[in-house]
């Protein structure tokens, strides 16, 4: 893992700042700075905030938490795949509405093991693809070679992805509940701010339902994981084109023991400016 030097030291390069630019905006000398970079002292705990925004990045990320990796690490790691090859059913509706008449370009926000990414591949979509679990982006390279297909895989933390171009779709299957309450407003807008115009944002979240239990191989760590409320996704995106918006209860085998989901799903269209339909 990372030591918090190397990552304020990545994340300045990345944004093009000197270590004298990063220090004029956090008010500190660059001294300073070039010691946080070379583990020769720590960033005062007061001004870890405002160092992850001049980062661009979140205090998580700074001190190196890595969320559910050290999970799903667990459950990619035999030769099987946790979650199966067959592809959801949400990439056969983004192929209805943007055939890949063109290389389309296309973001999967934590991939897991790549079988939807690489379907998008194999139909011509152009995908870039992340998740937090290095296994899983390891799997994920394979299943490409594997089907012959090129994949921009990269391991990343959804809210510290660095969005270095615009997509045409961004799509997350069973994801985002692990993206704290706080963020996820914060996350929907850098994802529709990423999105091409008159393109998609394809995403589902479970959703907190009093009667449904918990699944029995969900995380085992709680604090992880934060099911949405129900319409919150929704809410995200009201100025946005609605082509699917549905909640769903449905049955599920994961982990071998049959237990019950509650879904919301959505299909939304970024209207240009001023657009009329
Ligand atoms: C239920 S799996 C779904 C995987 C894949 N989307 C699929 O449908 O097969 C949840 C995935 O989210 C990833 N994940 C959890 N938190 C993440 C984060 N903050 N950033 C990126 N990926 C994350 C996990 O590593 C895991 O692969």
């Amino acid at each position: 893992m990372n030591r918090i030097g190397e990552t304020i030291n990545k994340k300045r390069t990345e944004l093009g700042l000197t270590q004298a630019q990063l220090a004029g905006i956090l008010n500190v000398s660059f001294q300073s700075v070039s010691k946080w970079e070379n583990n020769a002292a720590y960033p005062d705990i007061e001004k870890l905030p405002e160092l992850a925004a001049a980062l661009r990045t979140t205090v998580d990320v700074l001190l190196g938490y890595r969320g559910a990796a050290a999970d799903y690490d667990g459950r990619y790691a035999s030769e099987e795949y946790y979650w199966g090859l067959r592809p959801n059913r949400l990439c056969f509706e983004i192929m209805r509405l943007l055939p890949p008449i063109r290389p389309y370009r296309v973001l999967d926000v934590g991939c897991g093991e790549g079988k939807d990414a690489v379907f998008l591949a194999k139909c011509g979509y152009d995908v870039t693809a992340f998740d937090i679990s290095e296994a899983g982006i390891e799997k994920a390279k394979r299943l490409a070679d594997h089907n012959r297909v090129r994949v921009d895989l990269r391991r990343a933390d959804a809210m510290d992805f660095p969005f270095d171009r615009d997509y045409d779709v961004i799509f997350s299957s069973g994801v985002l509940h692990f993206i704290r309450p706080a963020y996820r407003e914060e996350l929907c807008a850098r994802m529709k701010s990423h999105t091409a115009p008159e393109g998609f944002n394809v995403l589902n979240v479970f959703v907190q339902k009093p009667f449904i239990v918990r699944a029995p191989d969900s995380t085992r760590d709680e604090s992880l994981r934060a099911p949405w409320r129900s319409g919150e996704l929704f809410g995200y995106y009201h100025d946005w084109l609605f082509h699917t918006c549905r909640e769903e209860v449905f049955d599920c085998m994961s982990g071998g023991t049959p237990h019950k989901h509650c879904m919301d799903s959505l299909i939304a269209q970024k209207l240009p400016e001023g657009k009329v339909i």
